[in-house]
Parts: C-alpha cells; structure tokens; sequence
C-alpha cells in the first residue's frame, strides 16, 4: 500500500513539473517517465523544456533515458587477472614527444594576411629544401627563364597557381615562385605524364624538369613532388606491440559501448586464448586517432543521434572507459573534428577541462593532430583525416575503403596543407606545423571508420577502424564502415595483426 502511495506522489510529481514547465506529456511518455528514478524522469524534463519542446511523446523520453540505460554499463570493472604476466610491462617506455613539430595548447595565431602569407612561405622553403636535393635536379629561380634561350632545359620549384586542359588538349600549369610566374605545359602525347599531371592539385609545390619554349612557355619533361625518400622500413629489435584504435565516438547512440569494453578486457589480459595473450601482452604502446568523442552540433539535427547531449559528459563516459587502459601501456590521443577542440586543422590536444582524469595519468599523453611521437626509435605520425577527407572527391582512384591509399598522396606531397580555400579549414601558426618535416616510420589515422594498411618507402600506414556503427550520413555515402577492429602492429617486424571485436561475446 505504501508503494503505491509512493508511485501515485512520483506520478503526481511528474505530472506537476511537466505543468510547470509547459510541457504535455503524451499517456506513453508518462508510463516511460514512472518507469525510470525520479531524478531522470526531471532531468529528462528539464532538458525537454530547454529545448522548448511543448508535446512530449515516447520517442522524446526514450532518447533522454538512454544515457540512463549506458550509465551502469559504462561503470566497468575492469581487473587484470594474476595469470597475465604482460611482457611489455617488464620493459622500460622508450618514447619521445616530437615537441618541435607538434602545437601545443599555449601556440596562438591571430590568422591575420601576413600570418597566412608567412605560412605559404614557410611551405615553399621546407618543399624546396627537399626537392633541392633531389638528384639530377639543379631549380633555379623562375626569372631565370627570362635569360634562357628557347629548348634548353630548365628546372625549377613552383607553387600550383591553376590548371586547365588547353584547346589543342594539353594540360597547362600557371607555376609560381615568391618573384615570378610562367606557364608549363604537358604535351597530350606523352599519356605517362598527363596521368601524372592530372593528379597535381592546386597549391602544391613541385619541381619542374622542362624545356623552354616560345617566350617564357616550358614544355614539362618530369614531375617532382617532394616525397619520402626511397628505404626499407626500419626494424627495432624490441618484442613490443602497438595497438591502433580510432573513432570511438562516445555518447553517440551509435557508440559500440560493449565492444569497446571487451577491447578494455581484452587489452587487460582478461579476454583471448593463450596465443592471443602472448600478443596482447606485448602492447606497450596504445595510438586512438581522434573523434573520441561524439560532439555537440557537429552537423545539423546532431542532437537526435546523441545519448549523451553534453559535451562534458561524454568525456565523462571516455574517461571512465579510458581509465581501464593499463598503466604500463603509454597511450596517445590525437583529437578529431567532433573532439572540443577547434576544427581547423592543426588542431591542438584535448585540453584537461574536458578530460581532468586522464590528464592526471602519466601513462596518457594528449597530442596535437598531426602529432608526432618518437616510439623505440621509430617516428611516428598521427593525423585523424580531416584534410585527407577532401582528397577522395578530387583525385581519381581513391576509396574511402581503402583510406591507406589516400595517406599515400599525402606522403608524397609531404604536407597536409592542400589546396587553400576548400572545406578544410587551416589556422596560420607561428610555425608551418602542416608539413611532415621528417619522413615517419609509422602514420597512424583515422576519421574514415575504415581499417586500411600498407607500407609505402619504409612507411607503415594503419588506418584505425571505429567503436561507432554505420551513421546515417555513411549509409547516403554507401559507405559500409569496419567498427569494433583494433589493429595491432609488431614493431620487430612490422606484421599487423587484427581482432574485431563485433564477432566476440561478452
Ligand atoms: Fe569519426
């Protein structure tokens, strides 16, 4: 009897607060609203009024009360059983943060003209210190064109200004250097170069073999972009393990929450059959790629796909989860376009406001993205995609299946500042931080919810999948995502190993 006293008051109280609040609550809404603790149920409330919502249906309460359902999921145990003896934490970390090349959360930029101006300038000087070096290549100034007689050859450096196929069906570059500007043309005959020259984007900057012709005209004979040198990866002679992780979404409705978990226990030893643990033992080095979380007002309407619809506890719901990593295991995290950091890129490393816990623990290291660290020897790059995004609808021959081949013709360009102006957006920094100064060992991405992996001139490219199912925007794209895969990188021999974690039971 006295239950049902109490459920009548909880109803009572529902019904008034709704009252109060201007909202009228549909007969299904309020049998969800009794079912849940009387303090989600005004939670639930208070956050439908914010919204200035007047008819509350079911729908409306469901999506509310999914950040209840989480809630005791997310509060995992996680313990590492006394059997699993990890080899990786008998071994000292060996890790070095690029700080040179990486932005810090203190770097600021006012993005004025000259900033912009400055930055270009600093791309043209890194691209030419590279391209300078290129064997059988002597560039000299474009006004030196000036003093050249007709068909001799000519080599130089120059930024992308335009492109376009001639009348006669030439590929013609308007090419230009700080002083001056010429005009290049691919003949239409030579098909290896056209295909070449049709994969030049504007404001790249290449070396130009050529010959002079008509007035300050040049035939081109080769192409140059900056590139990675030639070499065979580097080997370290150490057991150890890298696992690469990406997109984990958190507080999207869409989050794979139990998977993600069974990653945690996995990661924990307390997961897998003996082989398996023997593996799993070795990581020492943890890589998650950006969109750690999910956002708020990412896109329009963002907020009927959410569970959690502030910002701040989404970080929460990762935390909570991250905080299961053990402490053996150095771990770098890059932000996202959906993390709460700005969108252009570089963008700088989640800052401890959103993320206090984990910034506390000396094994979790926040970085920039494009953020470099150096792990047992090896340099690393880490970039979650946002600039690589815009390469599939531009070049040819690109998948976001196959995200690796996209990182490739970045490496080749040796920048992730593309053509200025488009969707990407870029902060002009004190430092050009966009172009890669060194050539990495391994480039760790992610962004594209696609596991990809090659090896391109000693580079190890592994693009993480995602914890996040197939999003509306992905099924308009046709885009079928691989979600719940870590990837895990041996770094004594560079074999990639994958455990997805959809097909596991919990
Ligand atoms: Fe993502």
């Amino acid at each position: 009897m006295e239950s049902v006293t109490q459920k009548k008051s909880e109803q009572e109280e529902i019904v008034e607060l709704a009252n109060q609040k201007n909202l009228f609550l549909s007969p299904e809404a309020l049998q969800l609203l009794e079912k849940a603790s009387i303090a989600d149920a005004k939670k639930a409330l208070q956050e439908l009024a914010d919204e200035n919502v007047f008819i509350v249906n079911s729908n409306d309460i469901e999506n509310k009360l999914i950040r209840t359902k989480i809630t005791p999921i997310v509060e995992m145990e996680v313990s590492m059983p006394t059997s699993f003896k990890p080899l990786a934490k008998e071994y000292n970390a060996n890790y070095r943060e690029l700080k040179e090349y990486n932005l810090s959360a203190s770097d600021t930029c006012d993005g004025s003209v000259q900033d912009f101006v400055k930055l270009f300038r600093d791309k043209l000087d890194f691209m030419q210190s590279i391209l300078k070096n290129r064997q059988g290549f002597s560039p000299k100034p474009l006004d030196s064109l000036k003093e050249s007689t007709q068909k001799r050859e000519v080599n130089f450096i120059a930024i992308v200004q335009e492109k376009w196929v001639s009348k006669k069906g030439h590929l013609a570059f308007r090419l230009e250097d700080i002083e001056e500007e010429c005009i290049a043309l691919v003949l239409k005959d030579n098909a290896e170069l056209m295909e070449q020259g049709n994969r030049i984007l504007l404001d790249e900057v290449i070396g130009i073999k050529g010959t002079k012709g008509m007035g300050d005209l040049v035939i081109i004979k080769e192409i140059l972009q900056p590139d990675l040198p030639l070499r065979s990866p580097k080997t370290v002679e150490v057991p150890l393990n890298a696992c690469i992780i990406s997109d984990i979404h958190a507080g999207s409705k869409l989050f794979l929450e139990k998977e993600f978990q069974q990653f945690l226990k996995w990661l924990n030893g307390e997961k897998g059959n003996p082989k398996e643990k023997t593996m799993v033992g070795k990581i020492k080095y943890l890589f998650i790629c950006g969109d750690n979380v999910d956002g708020i007002g990412i896109y329009p309407d963002q907020a009927k796909n959410l569970a959690v619809k502030d910002i701040f506890e989404q970080y929460q719901v990762l935390e909570k989860l991250l905080l299961n990593i053990p402490e053996y295991i150095e771990t770098f995290i890059i932000p996202g376009q959906h993390d709460s950091v700005r969108w252009a890129d570089p963008q700088p490393p989640i800052p401890k406001e959103y993320a206090p816990q984990l910034h506390k623990q000396s094994n979790i290291h926040f970085l920039p993205s494009p953020g470099w660290v150096e792990i047992e020897g090896l340099k690393t790059l880490m970039y979650h995609g946002a600039a690589i995004h815009e390469l599939y609808g531009t070049l040819g021959n690109l998948s976001m299946s196959e995200p690796q081949k996209a990182i490739i013709e970045i490496l080749k360009r040796r920048t992730f500042l593309l053509n200025y102006g488009s969707k990407q957006p870029y902060a002009p920094e004190q430092k050009d931080f966009l172009s890669i100064r060194e050539a990495p060992d391994l480039y760790f991405g992610g962004d594209m919810h696609h596991f990809g992996s090659d090896t391109y001139r000693g580079c190890t490219i592994i693009n993480g999948g995602c914890f996040q199912s197939q999003t509306e925007y992905e099924i308009k794209q046709g885009h079928v995502p691989t979600p719940g895969i870590a990837a895990i990188l041996g770094l004594e021999n560079r074999k990639i190993t994958l455990k997805n974690f959809l097909e596991e039971q919990p």
